[in-house]
């Protein structure tokens, strides 16, 4: 069912869709969760600059990717949409072109932030904008850098927000301490640093995911990696062909429901488990979840498996510190986990919620606290006192993705029925994910 809520202050009307969900008597059956996001923007991203013609399989039906694919659309890549393939042809390094227009990155900040990078050293201009949302997101981390290398880069409000304005040109290699852990940020610096003259290193405070380093050894780059410290040297990329693995981020929504639902059995195939993604998977165990992780293999330079999860008794946790970066996205849901976990869960060092697409500390409080749970915000975290009997609710998802599908989790079991409105978030990662609900729901 569609609703009307006029957008903030402008003149525009958006339409939301509501969900209903009511809660199950068992989740049972198979899941294939979509291809990785996060990898997915990269192998379209890398690809499309790259020589000769890479097909992407797999790739993410995501509305968040497709921004990525019409960015590189309107700097000329040619890109042949084969359903869930892509057929990136290559413009090598020095080929793209002038947008005509704006571009827009919609509600993605690895788009936005990884065509930056990309885009400083491109010798032509370009401005870069995205929705209400990411036009609010701290883009400051991403530009001190980009001119520390030498490039003109501005953006709003003093230069920390987009719209952003680029005009690229001939970088120069720099030695960088991330002050922040972002993948998003060291991604854009090595594309950047692709370009420059001479090697760029960066370090990071904590690890992040790896996927942009690993298409980047395996499409020709010379890239150092040693522990958190990465040099780049400037170099030309060789096109690849690789099957995309199902994104654990996805896949997080089933783990927690199958762990958190009396009566389940759930099975997600092919998943990617690159260890600096998996910190929900270690954590849900620590938990107590009944969680195997079956037939590891490597796909395309990332470790992927199959993973059943079936209901279990969990006890509350702590996260903090290096663990954070390891499951960023999949706090909200982590969080509906401890509402029914036994005893109390503490989350820390997580101040880079606040920044998501939505607050993610806030929102989260505020809309798992209408399903009667026991959550207290903190500036970094938020601490929930668990085993609490979750009662159905009329709840928002604030027009984030991962918020939305949280809720859904929650749920799937509580009292009774929830609604859950601007239900159509979900489009950003998982557009397949209300339907996968209901198949797994007896
Ligand atoms: C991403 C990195 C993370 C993550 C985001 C995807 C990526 O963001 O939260 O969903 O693909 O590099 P940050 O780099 O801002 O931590």
């Amino acid at each position: 069912m569609l609703n009307r809520r006029a957008g903030n202050g402008c003149k525009s009307i958006k339409a939301e869709m509501e969900r209903k969900v009511r809660q199950s008597q068992a989740l049972r059956g198979e899941v294939v969760p979509p291809g990785d996001k996060s990898i997915s923007h990269r192998a379209a991203i890398l690809n499309g600059i790259a020589f000769g013609t890479g097909r992407i399989d797999n790739f993410s039906p995501s509305a968040d990717c497709l921004s990525t694919v019409s960015c590189l659309r309107a700097l000329g890549v040619e890109i042949e949409d084969q359903g869930i393939s892509l057929a990136v042809c290559g413009k090598a390094m020095g080929g793209l072109t002038e947008p005509y227009d704006v571009l827009d990155a919609g509600n993605s900040g690895t788009t936005m932030r990884l065509l930056a990078g990309l885009l400083s050293a491109q010798s032509f201009l370009s401005i870069i904008t995205g929705d209400q949302s990411l036009r609010s997101r701290p883009m400051d981390r991403l530009i001190q850098p980009l001119r520390l290398m030498g490039a003109d880069i501005w953006g709003r409000e003093h230069g920390s927000r987009a719209p952003l304005v680029i005009k690229g040109g001939q970088l120069h290699g720099i030695r960088y301490q991330l002050p922040v852990a972002s993948a998003q940020v060291k991604s854009a610096i090595l594309l950047a640093g692709l370009f420059a003259q001479h090697d760029t290193t960066i370090e990071e405070p904590a690890f992040t995911r790896d996927h942009t380093e690993r298409l980047l050894q395996a499409m020709g780059d010379k890239i150092e990696i040693e522990g958190r410290r990465i040099t780049i040297s400037p170099s030309s990329l060789s096109a690849i062909d690789l099957h995309i693995p199902g994104d654990l981020s996805s896949a997080a929504f089933w783990l927690v429901a199958g762990a958190i639902h009396p009566h389940a059995e759930i099975k997600i195939r092919d998943v990617g488990v690159n260890p600096k993604r998996s910190g929900i998977i270690d954590v849900l165990k620590a938990m107590g979840a009944d969680i195997r992780v079956e037939g590891e293999r490597v796909e395309g330079g990332e470790p992927i498996a199959d993973i059943s999860v079936r209901s279990s008794s969990l006890v509350g946790t702590h996260v903090a510190g290096e663990l954070v970066p390891r499951l960023i996205d999949e706090i909200p849901v982590l969080a509906v986990a401890a509402c029914v976990a036994e005893g109390t869960t503490v989350i820390r060092d997580a101040q880079e919620l606040r920044v998501k697409e939505a607050d993610r500390i806030a929102t989260t409080v505020e809309e798992l606290s209408k399903f009667g749970a026991e959550i207290e915000e903190l500036p970094d975290g938020m601490v929930i006192h668990g085993e609490k009997r979750l009662r159905g609710a009329e709840c928002h998802s604030h027009q984030d993705h991962r918020l939305a599908m949280a809720l859904g989790v929650a749920a799937l079991v509580a009292e009774g029925e929830t609604v859950i409105q601007g239900a159509e978030a979900v489009n950003f990662s998982y557009p397949g994910f209300w339907r996968d609900l209901a198949r797994l729901s007896k």
